[in-house]
């Protein structure tokens, strides 16, 4: 996984932890909802209460290929994790940067590995950049980032998009080129798998620092937002691995708007009746054609993250 550690990053590490199904072998911090040291901080703390220290961390980019870095504190709370204040650890991250230990992971790595940004995709294009035979470790990625319909750091663009659109673009480029197969878990399904702050208090009282991690973080988003109830967020991207009959794809050319007034960062998903002649595009790329969720069983995602959390996970 690559996160920026992040509130809903937290949920989806949790659930990439605690999951039986899921061999979570690193997890990479990159700048995005916080700064990377907070970001690098935060993932260590969570994977620390999930006991899975085993999991090494690597520190990633600070900012963007291009772009000032932007944070989202307003959304994530000051230390970019709902400023818990007994979340904490003294663990340190693998001395290696997060490129390394990506391409070290991928190049020893068994049988394909499946990405999983959730983030930012500096660290990911950097990698593809620096090390590109890392990529041939690659057999799916699976992505929380973009949108067809809106976005949400602007009208156009989703946040992880927006925050580094070149990035994206050569990740897209580079899966295209290569065959990878690529996820797009945008903000069409993001905001469905919620749950409520009954069930959020059940995880707090249900005894364990994993549980009332992921219980008061729903909470917090709760009260954050005024509302009853709270999307998982990122944790859907790692539900789509574990149980991708939850949702519902289509295959469509995906482009990343790099100029634009307003639309900067967005993703162009066209949904076109599409006949294989589309926009010209002026530097020859592949056209990279993407599994776009469009449709979700939210309660079910919801569920695979309560049961998981709570002790009883399903595939
Ligand atoms: C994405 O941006 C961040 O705020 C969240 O962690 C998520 O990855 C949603 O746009
Ligand atoms: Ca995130």
């Amino acid at each position: 996984m690559d996160v920026d550690t992040g509130v809903d990053d937290a949920c989806a590490l949790l659930l990439a932890a605690l999951h039986p199904e899921i061999e979570l072998r690193a997890v990479t911090c990159v700048g995005g909802n916080t700064d990377v040291a907070q970001v690098t901080r935060n993932t260590l703390a969570v994977l620390e209460i999930a006991g899975r220290e085993d999991v090494p961390v690597g520190r990633g980019a600070e900012r963007p290929l291009i772009e000032r870095a932007v944070h989202a504190r307003h959304v994530h709370g000051d230390d970019g994790m709902g400023d818990l204040d007994w979340v904490h650890t003294d663990r340190q991250p693998d001395p290696r940067h997060a490129v390394e230990l990506l391409r070290d992971v991928l190049g020893s790595a068994p049988e394909p590995v499946t990405l999983v940004p959730t983030a930012p995709m500096t660290n990911v294009a950097l990698l593809a950049r620096t090390y590109p035979d890392a990529l041939r470790g690659v057999g799916r990625i699976v992505f929380m980032g973009g949108a067809a319909q809106r976005g949400n750091a602007t009208a156009s663009a989703e946040f992880n998009v927006f925050h580094d659109p070149e990035a994206t673009a050569i990740v897209l480029d580079v899966a295209a080129e290569r065959g990878i197969p690529v996820t797009m878990y945008g903000l069409d399904v993001f905001y469905e798998p919620k749950v409520s702050r009954a069930e959020a208090r059940q995880l707090v009282s249900s005894g364990t620092d994993a549980t009332r991690l992921a219980g008061e973080l729903v909470e917090f988003q709760c009260e954050r937002f005024g509302s009853d109830e709270a999307t998982i967020g990122d944790a859907g991207a790692v539900c789509a691995v574990i149980d991708p009959e939850g949702i519902g794809t289509t295959e469509l050319p995906v482009r990343v708007e790099l100029a634009g007034t307003w639309s900067r960062g967005r993703t162009i998903v066209d949904v076109r009746d599409w006949s294989g002649d589309l926009d010209h595009d002026p530097h020859g790329r592949a056209d990279a054609m993407i599994d776009v969720a469009l449709e979700i069983d939210g309660r079910r995602y919801a569920d695979l993250w309560l049961d998981t959390i709570g002790g009883t996970p399903r595939g």
